[in-house]
């Protein structure tokens, strides 16, 4: 089953919860939450206290993005915050405090995933399989939404989908950036089966018919 998780990034932030209840109606399954700490990547989004007012204000599957340095230093807070499933970046941190931000992840009972830049290869996620419940490849330079889609980061998908196939692992897909209603079914095609999607969803004029489209419908 595909899911489709707006990124809020491209949200009117002065009506957060008025725009998530509005892509909750418009179908959409998850919310994507983008965390940047202006030194991984080069621009600051939204933290803690905001995702814990979110948490209240929706019941909605929250995946956490952490686009920040050693985010092995606040994953409790963010599940603590109320994420149901933290994203980190497989370049954020050395592989050993990896594995125990991810178990850190676990013991607070939420998922977890690694998230790879567009430069980084699909090996670079084989010391975590046993631990993470997702995988996210990105389809734009982390920092910013609204970003032109890399087509060629679907090499990446297919060559994941196969290897969790072979090793018959039971670990969801995702792609993040420049998702749309024309890039998504390149993206399904591959074997991505969540997409996030940010201005295709938030800035379109009829949010449902995004949502339906981009899911393929
Ligand atoms: C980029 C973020 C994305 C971004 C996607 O750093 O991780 O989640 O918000 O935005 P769109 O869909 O507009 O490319
Ligand atoms: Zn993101």
């Amino acid at each position: 089953m595909i899911r489709i998780s707006p990124s809020l990034l491209a949200a009117d932030f002065a009506r957060l919860s008025d725009e998530i209840n509005d892509v909750h109606e418009a179908g959409a399954d998850w919310l994507h939450y983008d965390v940047m700490d202006g030194h991984f990547v080069p621009n600051i989004s939204m933290g803690i206290p905001v995702l814990e007012s979110i948490r209240k204000a929706t019941d909605m599957f929250l995946d956490v993005h952490l686009m920040i340095t050693e985010p092995i230093r606040y994953v409790r807070q963010f599940c603590a915050a109320g994420a149901d499933l933290v994203n980190v970046h497989v370049e954020a941190d050395n592989e050993k405090n990896l594995i125990e931000a991810l178990q850190l992840i676990k013991n607070e009972g939420k998922h977890c995933g690694v998230t790879l830049k567009p430069a980084t290869p699909w090996e670079a996620v084989l010391p975590y399989l046993d631990l993470v419940d997702l995988v996210l490849v990105m389809t734009v330079e982390p920092g910013f939404g609204g970003q032109h889609f890399m087509k060629e980061q679907m090499d990446k998908v297919k060559a994941l989908r196969r290897m969790f196939t072979e090793k018959g692992l039971d670990i969801r897909l995702e792609v993040d950036g420049g998702v749309d209603r024309n890039t998504a079914p390149v993206c399904i095609e591959a074997g991505a089966d969540v997409l996030v999607a940010g201005s295709a969803v938030f800035r379109a004029a009829d949010r449902s018919e995004a949502v339906r489209l981009i899911r393929g419908e």
